[in-house]
């Protein structure tokens, strides 16, 4: 068994001064992860619109960006981040990896200057919890020396074949843990996967049917890639009372093949997706808010069992205490959507 800290340890302060870690993650819609690069003025020019247009924003600084442009990307975030009022839009940033020349200064520099503004802060390349106590501590050090009132949030990714290994250690490493995302293009990577596609499904990865009498053509049906590492992220999160998110899909030239992704995810239990091109945001507004016909039947559901105990026949269908939790989780969704947009909330009739 590794060692823990004790539960009175667990809450407390990592740094003298620093503010107290939260005991649950706040009940925030981030549906849609928009990543921006910070180091192209075109796109921080437009940051207010941007972001009154997503739940997340979130400042670029690791792959993709350019090692000449590093330096560039994290001053362009610090500034973006003076300039806007992002009302109730998260700010999140991307820090390069632990072991990269740029996560120190990436780290000092964002939170000595806006840590006060900064609600999340995502690790890239996470291996295990000996990340996240790092980071923890660093955080906690920095918040106390800039007199940061709120806690910078832990969002690591799953993106290495050691890391998923220790998904549930990471999950469970700290209370400063926001969530998590699936990172597909790493994890391919370092798991030795045959695949150059950015998430998605892969023509070669399927089940072909049996053989049938006469010589029919065999229907190959294609599976999903990601299915196992999907699961595995969301229970690690959810008994950790965390949040599981999806994250980047490649294909900008297929947007069904976006959707479908995005949606196997929100089923398995995801809360949201990254969007790396606007016309990803809608995909992922679309997925991340539940179904209005599945919001009137839950609501059915939640109305005949004010208790939540019991079991009756709603249109021919068993319910129960069981059914009863499902209902109240994608009723509870809908309620926080409805929360932040009035057409949405018309269509819920909330
Ligand atoms: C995301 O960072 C990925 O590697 O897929
Ligand atoms: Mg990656």
């Amino acid at each position: 068994m590794p060692a823990t800290r004790t539960p009175a340890k667990f809450y407390a302060p990592l740094s003298i001064g620093a503010p107290a870690p939260q005991r649950s993650t706040p009940v925030r819609l981030e549906r849609m992860i928009h990543f921006i690069p910070p180091h192209n003025a075109k796109i921080t020019g437009r940051i207010a619109e941007l972001a009154s247009q997503v739940d997340v924003i979130l400042g670029n600084l690791e792959d993709a960006v350019p090692a000449d442009q590093k330096v560039a990307a994290r001053a362009g975030f610090i500034a973006m981040a003076k300039a806007t009022e992002f009302g109730a839009t998260g700010l999140w940033t991307r820090v390069n990896c632990l072991n990269s020349p740029w996560f120190l200064d990436d780290v000092m520099d964002i939170v000595g200057a806006i840590g006060g503004k900064l609600d999340v802060l995502m690790l890239p390349k996470v291996e295990g919890p000996w990340d996240i106590h790092y980071c923890d501590q660093l955080l906690a050090q920095l918040e106390a020396r800039h007199g940061v009132k709120k806690p910078i949030q832990i969002h690591a990714i799953l993106e290495t074949a050691e890391g998923v290994s220790n998904v549930e250690e990471i999950a469970g490493a700290s209370p400063r843990m926001h969530g998590m995302s699936l990172g597909p293009a790493d994890l391919a990577a370092s798991r030795g996967m045959k695949t150059t596609r950015v998430g998605g499904g892969h023509p070669a990865y399927g089940v072909l049917a049996d053989q049938a009498a006469g010589g029919q053509a065999r229907p190959f049906f294609q599976q999903d890639l990601w299915h196992y590492t999907v699961a595995r992220m969301v229970d690690a999160c959810q008994r950790c009372g965390i949040k599981p998110f999806y994250g980047p899909f490649g294909d900008f030239s297929d947007p069904a093949a976006c959707e479908a992704q995005f949606r196997n995810a929100f089923l398995m239990g995801c809360v949201g997706a990254w969007s790396l091109h606007p016309s990803q945001v809608d995909i992922a507004r679309r997925v991340f808010s539940p179904d209005v016909a599945e919001v009137a039947f839950a609501r059915k559901i939640l109305a005949a069992m004010p208790d939540g105990t019991g079991a009756v026949m709603i249109d021919g269908k068993m319910q129960d205490d069981a059914t009863w939790k499902q209902a109240k989780v994608i009723v509870d969704l809908a309620r926080l959507v409805a929360a932040k947009d009035s057409d949405a909330a018309a269509r819920y009739g909330l």
